[in-house]
């Protein structure tokens, strides 16, 4: 077949980020995607090159790398085996590939990359910071909240300069400034890891930001998770409530400077800089920031600046952990939100809403005089009286207060402190403030824009939008369980039930690949993963089955969805060391509960036993363990995990599942985990399912279940053909469903099926306390949504073998969606016409899909109104009772068949 087009390469990504600076992965993958018209289409070859320069890259010259003409049709985890990669190096390549008649692609776009300090000798700064003096007040009764500390250094450049790169990082956050500018726009950085044993650095091409003569580079450095408040250690009085990893903030950070003539110059972080409090007054990530702008120090990291005042700063030790680029995405700025409404709930006070509840941080503008003190508050809900609700934020202060200096119009951000908020309380403010005065800076760490979600049922349309807000406004740094509450932390029982659907609605590899370290570096030294990672806190039994599972099914997913063994391989070890805690736990290969046994958390109705739950986990996670040991080419292990699920499912199944189907404790959850686990003996999983569908049925469609039934009842249903029964509970708006909160007006997901409810607004206060409207585990829908509803799973791993399998119900008028995997967009539409069902589906180039029809009669299946026969690249699999499968490769498709 003569294709119209030769194939071209898109999105090259190195380290699945587009063009990144300073890495320290010694071997970077890399990655692209593939454009071009045409069906069936696919790579049959492929080649690399990695030059020193964009001119040796320009003339095709691979002086660091060719990988010469490769014959695969990989794409993505392709690895560099060039040699070997030096510090301080920026490196240029592009790629191009061979299709599947080995017509060759034009060269991909110059991309580059470049490599951060690898090695100790190469990091010359000292970790300084301003002595601010140390007042330990009261730890419970008074919060302590010291100043940001502020650090300059003015040095001259007198030749031409080539290149300059920043590398910096800080024990606390820091905010870099040079000119009079911020660097970058990302916030939190360094980011947030065990810093005892490692500490992220960032790099920054600076070459454009510098000038001849006099340059001054700035940092503005607060407690961040080092020093500051963390989670709910006040709350509930532990040993330390802040100061988990240090006392003092300090700043650590170098320039390396190239000319023109060939010679070079390090300015490092040392004690000829100078050091200063300023305006920023308070600053923690969950108690707010006070900014006095009096007290502004005006031009203090540009030039000219007179620092006389200034003091020598203050030496600190260097922390003991590995120094390392952070692999992850970093916390930015997505998206700017108006307010839609202002209210005066009572004099002087004003309530901004800005429309739907996200987290980050609010922008004021105000003119006034001199001295006037604004306060910002944050909530997720007003109060029947229009005040904002902050019970729940327990003892998170999350006040923001700015003082003015009486100059014009003076517009204030805070940079180390950011909440979970709908509405902005402002009061303070000189005169009746217009709309302009408050801006919603939405904060996260992740785009969410992979997918796109639309039904005939405008309640589900507004549940995904409310599941991808919900997903920003926790994908903040770590995956948190909620924004705005004392608590912040990786928990991760709800990093693992959502894992799967994260990364539908976005692309979370790199996210991800960072939390799995903070795991990893957070595993108990007896083998459980604990409640959340980083685990700051001196509690040495913090574990709980399905929340310590996340150290099996994350990784898994990784592989599954982003065809990542290397992180596998990062994990494995402990991994295994987690098996063995089970094992030792377990009696008879039934693993109890144990630990904190938060079990099928905040269910509603029935309640299932911790022991049911640790067993069915331990199950799976062996079932996963023989999936990724295989992966690994680690047979033997394969095949010890492969028994030893044997073993648990054949234990499980002599306690758990009685003659007639039924499990014992005939709870949604049980029936929803066993049968999504594959812990159900082969003869009974029918009955299974018909009884958890009976069950729902008897139940009004509605849930019984918590953070764990929740995700598996849909699953398991579709997975044994009940799909209108998936469709009736997805569409319910009776409580407890997602419905309900979408009728309440809801612009996320809550932690309670119940959080809130309109005609009674105060039953919000019932349990304030532990309330939070920004929580993603019940957004674990998503996973459904996408594998069932609009039918897009992929076989293998990494989509290169996709499953379209979408769930066609009466039940629904039409559904339609998109996934954009790491080979590209996936769409798949269906919709009733009569009595005929049409399905658009489109795969990517260099993919293959089996497409799922629900009819026995392959012949009456339609491509664009023609038989398949006319069409060889489409082949029919299979035809039975229930469906006819078909093979396609890649494009676009327009299926019909009457039902
Ligand atoms: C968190 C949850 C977490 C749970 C453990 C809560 O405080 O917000 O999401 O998984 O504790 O029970």
């Amino acid at each position: 077949m003569i294709q119209e087009t030769v194939l071209y390469i898109g999105e090259p990504r190195v380290e699945y980020h587009e063009n990144p600076e300073g890495l320290d992965v010694l071997k970077p993958r890399f990655s692209w995607i593939l454009k071009g018209k045409g069906r069936n289409r696919s790579q049959s070859a492929y080649q690399i090159l990695v030059a020193s320069s964009n001119e040796k890259l320009s003339q095709n010259e691979g002086d660091i790398w060719d990988s010469g003409k490769v014959r695969s049709n990989s794409t993505n985890q392709i690895q560099y085996e060039g040699v070997s990669l030096t510090s301080n190096t920026r490196y240029y390549w592009k790629a191009k590939i061979w299709d599947e008649s080995n017509q060759e692609s034009e060269w991909s776009t110059p991309a580059h990359w470049s490599m951060g300090l690898l090695r100790f000798s190469n990091w010359k700064g000292l970790f300084i910071s301003h002595d601010v003096g140390y007042d330990k007040t009261d730890k419970y009764d008074s919060l302590y909240l010291p100043p940001a500390r502020y650090l300059r250094k003015s040095f001259m450049l007198n030749k031409k300069v080539k290149k300059a790169t920043a590398y910096v990082t800080a024990l606390g956050l820091y905010e870099l400034r040079l000119n009079g500018k911020k660097l970058g726009d990302a916030n939190f950085l360094p980011g947030w890891t065990d810093y005892n044993k490692r500490l992220y650095y960032q790099t920054f091409d600076i070459t454009d930001s510098l000038q001849q003569g006099e340059n001054v580079i700035g940092a503005v450095i607060a407690d961040g998770w080092y020093s500051g408040y963390i989670g709910y250690a006040l709350l509930v009085r532990l040993d330390k409530v802040r100061e988990f990893y240090g006392v003092n903030p300090s700043f650590m950070g170098q320039i390396h400077v190239e000319y023109e003539d060939g010679s070079s110059e390090i300015i490092a972080s040392d004690t000829t800089w100078k050091a200063n409090e300023g305006p920023t007054r308070e600053a923690d990530i969950i108690m707010g920031e006070t900014y006095d702008a009096r007290l502004e120090n005006s031009g203090w990291d540009a030039p000219n600046y007179n620092d006389k005042d200034w003091k020598a700063p203050k030496v600190y030790t260097y922390p003991n952990g590995k120094l390392e680029a952070h692999p992850g995405t970093l916390v930015k700025n997505r998206e700017r939100l108006k307010p839609t409404e202002i209210t005066e709930p009572s004099p002087g006070t004003y309530v901004f809403n800005l429309g739907k509840n996200v987290a980050g941080i609010a922008e004021l503008k105000v003119e006034g005089p001199k001295g006037t003190k604004v306060q910002l508050r944050f909530g997720e809900i007003l109060k029947s009286d229009g005040n904002i609700q902050t019970e729940n934020l327990r003892l998170a202060r999350a006040t923001d207060t700015y003082i003015l200096k009486g100059v014009g119009v003076e517009t204030w951000q805070p940079k180390f402190t950011y909440h979970g908020f709908q509405y902005v309380e402002v009061t303070g403010y000189p005169g009746k403030p217009t709309a302009d005065a408050i801006t919603g800076m939405v904060l996260s760490s992740i785009e969410t824009d992979a997918s796109t979600f639309s039904s005939s049922n405008a309640m589900n349309n507004t549940l995904f939008e409310n599941i991808r807000t919900t997903q920003s406004a926790n994908f903040f740094e770590v995956p948190t369980d909620c924004p705005q509450r004392d608590e912040r932390l990786g928990w991760t029982g709800d990093a693992q039930t959502y894992m799967r659907s994260a990364t539908y609605n976005a692309d979370v590899a790199a996210f991800m690949t960072k939390f799995l370290i903070d795991l990893d570096d957070a595993q108990r030294w007896y083998g459980a993963y604990p409640n959340f990672a980083p685990f700051p806190y001196s509690r040495p039994d913090q574990y709980s089955p399905a929340w310590m599972d996340a150290g099996i099914i994350i990784p898994y997913n990784m592989y599954k969805v982003y065809n990542d063994t290397r992180i596998l391989e990062y994990m494995y070890e402990g991994m295994e060391e987690f098996m063995q805690f089970q094992e030792d736990a377990s009696t008879d290969y039934l693993r109890p509960g144990g630990g904190n046994n938060w079990g099928d958390w905040l269910a509603v109705n029935e309640e299932t036993s911790h022991d049911f739950v640790g067993a069915s986990f331990y199950g799976y996670d062996a079932k996963l363990m023989a999936e990724m040991a295989e992966a690994l080419g680690k047979t033997e292990d394969a095949a010890k995990y492969r028994t030893l699920f044997e073993n648990i499912k054949k234990a499980f199944a002599e306690k758990y599942i009685l003659a007639d189907g039924r499990t014992s404790e005939d709870t949604q959850t049980t029936y929803a985990l066993a049968l999504y686990f594959d812990l159900y003996p082969d003869d009974l999983a029918e009955k299974g399912a018909a009884r958890l569908a009976e069950k729902i049925e008897r139940n009004g469609f509605k849930f019984a279940t918590g953070f764990l039934g929740t995700k598996h009842v849909m699953l398991a249903l579709s997975k044994y053909g009940y799909n209108d029964i998936s469709y009736k509970i997805f569409q319910q708006t009776e409580y407890p469903s997602w419905g309900y909160s979408v009728e309440n007006g809801s612009t996320s997901i809550w932690e309670r099926w119940n959080s809130y409810t309109k005609d009674d607004a105060e039953n919000s206060d019932l349990n304030a306390k532990m309330n939070s409207f920004s929580h993603y585990a019940f957004g674990s829908v998503a996973e459904w949504m996408f594998q069932h509803a609009v039918g897009i799973d992929t076989e293998d791993s990494g989509y290169r073998n996709i499953i379209i399998k979408p769930a066609i119900s009466k039940e629904m008028d039409f559904i339609k969606g998109s996934y954009k995997s790491i080979n590209g967009t996936i769409s798949s539409a269906w919709n009733w016409k009569g009595n005929k069902v049409i399905m658009n589906i489109e795969i990517p180039i260099n993919t293959r899909a089996k497409v799922y029809i629900p009819t026995s009669n392959a012949s009456g299946v339609m491509e664009n109104d023609k038989p398949l026969s006319k069409f060889a690249e489409i082949k029919v699999l299979e035809s039975n009772d229930n469906e006819t499968i078909l093979e396609i490769g890649s494009g676009k498709y327009s299926f019909s068949a009457k039902m």
